[in-house]
């Protein structure tokens, strides 16, 4: 079961290299050898949250051919993201962007944590109240928690001026539910994993650049941009869950080892 995550792609009709940070992206996946089961988009699908940005990412996701799933990060709009791709998976909590997705031997539980008007993220009673049936339902059933708003502090002052509200809670519902074989989020831009009750959160990079923060000056926000990327969460009832980091600037296959033996 292979589960690929973009992340944070802004689309904005205006900035055409979003879209090309997109398409190049997607073209990446398609000339892999290994084929997706689902694409999962963690958020910040457009910049602004308009029908005609989402249309254009509808566009951009068509050649995928893969069941692909969304969650709204802060810059989208709820109302328009519900109209623009409708409900998705099952058990949707009415009124969210929350869904369960039932791919083979993993579950997907999709958490909606986008706030109106706010840059952080939000997950209250009801959101909260739905998870932790979802994770009741299913104790045994390896499973993966997405959404935008990754449930950490990074000790960079600007990011977590923008975190999750309701990290606390979440963690002690997942830390209560050993099934959850990691907890996967956008917005941060960067790409990293830390542990998290009991289980690991990890965060995307977005499709435009990564960014490497400059940990020595945590009151400001100064990055170095690195090549785009995306996560590929690989998971065979053998070995569970393991995450893949790809860039998106292809480069050569080689054969290392042909299962004899190393290449010279
Ligand atoms: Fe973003």
């Amino acid at each position: 079961m292979l589960i690929v995550q973009l992340s944070d792609p802004h689309i904005d009709i205006h900035h055409p290299e979003k879209s090309g940070a997109l398409r190049r992206a997607v073209d990446h996946l398609l000339s892999l050898p290994m084929r997706p089961d689902a694409v999962l988009v963690s958020g910040d699908c457009t910049e602004h949250g308009r029908p005609d940005e989402y249309a254009l990412l509808r566009e951009l996701l068509r050649p995928l051919t893969v069941p692909t799933y969304l969650i709204p990060g802060n810059h989208d709009d709820r109302e328009e993201f519900l109209k623009a791709f409708g409900p998705q998976g099952t058990q949707g909590l009415p009124g969210f962007a929350q869904f369960v997705v039932e791919l083979g031997p993993v579950r997907v539980l999709a958490l909606d944590t986008h706030c109106p008007g706010a840059n952080g993220g939000q997950l209250d009673a009801p959101r909260l109240g739905w998870l932790a049936e979802r994770l009741g339902e299913a104790p045994r059933t390896p499973t993966l928690i997405a959404l935008h708003h990754p449930p950490l502090l990074t000790g960079l002052k600007v990011m977590d001026s923008i975190g999750l509200d309701g990290t606390h809670a979440l963690q002690e519902l997942v830390g209560a539910h050993p099934q959850v074989e990691a907890v996967v989020a956008g917005h941060l831009h960067m790409r990293l994993v830390r542990r998290f009750a009991g289980t690991l959160v990890m965060t995307a990079p977005a499709l435009e650049y990564a960014w490497l923060p400059d940990l020595t000056q945590p009151d400001k926000l100064i990055v170095q941009r690195q090549p785009p990327g995306y996560l590929l969460h690989h998971f065979t009832p053998d070995t569970g869950l393991t995450t893949y980091a790809s860039a998106v600037s292809p480069g050569p296959w080689e054969t290392l080892h042909d299962g004899q033996g190393w290449a010279p």
